[in-house]
């Protein structure tokens, strides 16, 4: 049978609680003659740095770079935690997985699934993905701060916007929308980030090009926030910076019924390196430890690792049982189910 070697990060918070579902899932989905995930956990967060001091060491990163794919629940402590100021574990840990492995796209679909109330009134249908850019924009790093504490501190943070690195993410965009309902939607701030704004605008309508049959859209990221609370059916794929899609996503979470609901995939597509999947969401301190975490978009997450590893029939079973088991919850019978109880369902689900 194929082995498939796993690196696991549950992380901190509801992590470990969402991570165990996902697993959960993940062997029930597969019949173990056919595939064989071979796991490798690794304790990584705010619990080893308190610990050691580490976020990811070298080694850590060369062990995890050494597997198929990654699947990681969520890292950060709460929030103003003192015992973790001058640690950064979302930057050391997070941002240097999906830097050093070169995921350049995070691909954050939204769906709202049979059954799930929306918090809009007439959501309509819908079904899109954000192409969120994974490794520049200001995220890098690029900047510093100069009188530091002073009345005349200087702080910067610096968006970093290659035409390598706009190009490669645009097309990945492009190929989904071939894929899918032939429209993409670049949403920036032109108007006012001019040389960023203008490089990606100059990269869209270039590809584009090349891709007569889909239709292209622009849209500035504050009005992007009216259509997706409006009017979020008329986008198939969104493609936009990495700060951008960071906050869109977790809007368009929000939307489709819940963060709880909402899955990612940091992609290399070129697999040179891991790819990893996590839910949207973070580590959600305010309700970790007591079982109420939707395990959902962990186990998503895990539909979006199967279709990377192509196997889709797999994926298709995992989003139909937890499409089951939104159907049932929407019944009202099934409420207040604890994170290992929704597992438990929907594992039960992917074996019948
Ligand atoms: P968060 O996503 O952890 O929580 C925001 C809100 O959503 C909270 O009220 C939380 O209870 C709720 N929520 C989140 N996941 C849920 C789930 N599965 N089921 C039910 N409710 C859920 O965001 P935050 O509070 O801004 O961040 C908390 C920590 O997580 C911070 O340290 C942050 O840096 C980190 N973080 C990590 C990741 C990641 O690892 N990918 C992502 C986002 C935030
Ligand atoms: C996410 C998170 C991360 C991000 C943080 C924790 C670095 O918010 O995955 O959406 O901003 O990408
Ligand atoms: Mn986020």
């Amino acid at each position: 049978s194929r082995q498939v070697r796993l690196a696991v990060i549950p992380g901190d918070g509801i992590g470990p609680e969402v991570v165990a579902e996902a697993v959960k899932v993940l062997d029930a989905v597969v019949d173990p003659a056919d595939v064989q995930f071979d796991k490798t956990y690794f304790e990584l967060g705010a619990d080893r740095y308190l610990a050691t001091g580490d976020t990811l060491t070298d080694d850590d990163l060369s062990a995890v770079a050494s597997h198929d794919a990654i699947l990681l629940g969520a890292v950060g402590g709460r929030p103003g935690d003192p015992r973790l100021a001058g640690a950064n574990i979302e930057r050391g840990l997070l941002l240097k997985l999906r830097f050093a492995l070169d995921q350049y796209v995070n691909l954050r679909p939204t769906t709202i699934f049979p059954g799930v109330t929306s918090p809009l009134s007439e959501p309509g249908a819908v079904d899109f993905v954000v192409v969120r850019e994974g490794t520049e924009g200001p995220y890098v790093g690029n900047g510093g701060v100069i009188r530091a504490g002073t009345p005349h501190e200087i702080a910067n943070e610096v968006s970093v916007n290659t035409a390598f690195g706009v190009e490669r993410v645009v097309r990945y965009a492009f190929e989904q929308a071939e894929k899918r309902r032939k429209k993409l939607t670049l949403v920036h701030k032109t108007n006012v980030l001019v040389n960023a704004g203008g490089l990606w605008k100059r990269v869209v309508d270039e590809v584009a090009a090349e891709h007569p049959d889909v239709a292209v859209d622009y849209l500035h990221v504050d009005a992007v926030t009216i259509f997706l609370v409006t009017d979020p059916s008329r986008f198939d794929v969104i493609v936009t910076d990495n700060l951008f899609g960071d906050i869109i996503t977790d809007l368009a979470g929000a939307i489709s019924g819940g963060i709880g609901l909402a899955p990612s995939g940091n992609i290399n597509p070129d697999g040179a390196f891991p790819s990893m999947f996590e839910p949207v969401h973070g580590s959600a301190p305010d309700i970790a430890g007591q079982g109420k975490a939707d395990p959902t978009a962990a186990i998503l997450s895990t539909a979006l690792l199967l279709d990377h590893l192509g196997l889709e029939d797999a994926a298709a079973r995992v989003r139909a049982a937890v499409t089951a088991d939104l159907e049932r919850r929407s019944t009202g019978d099934t409420q207040a189910r604890t994170t290992q109880q929704i597992g438990d369902a929907i594992a039960a689900g992917v074996s019948a």
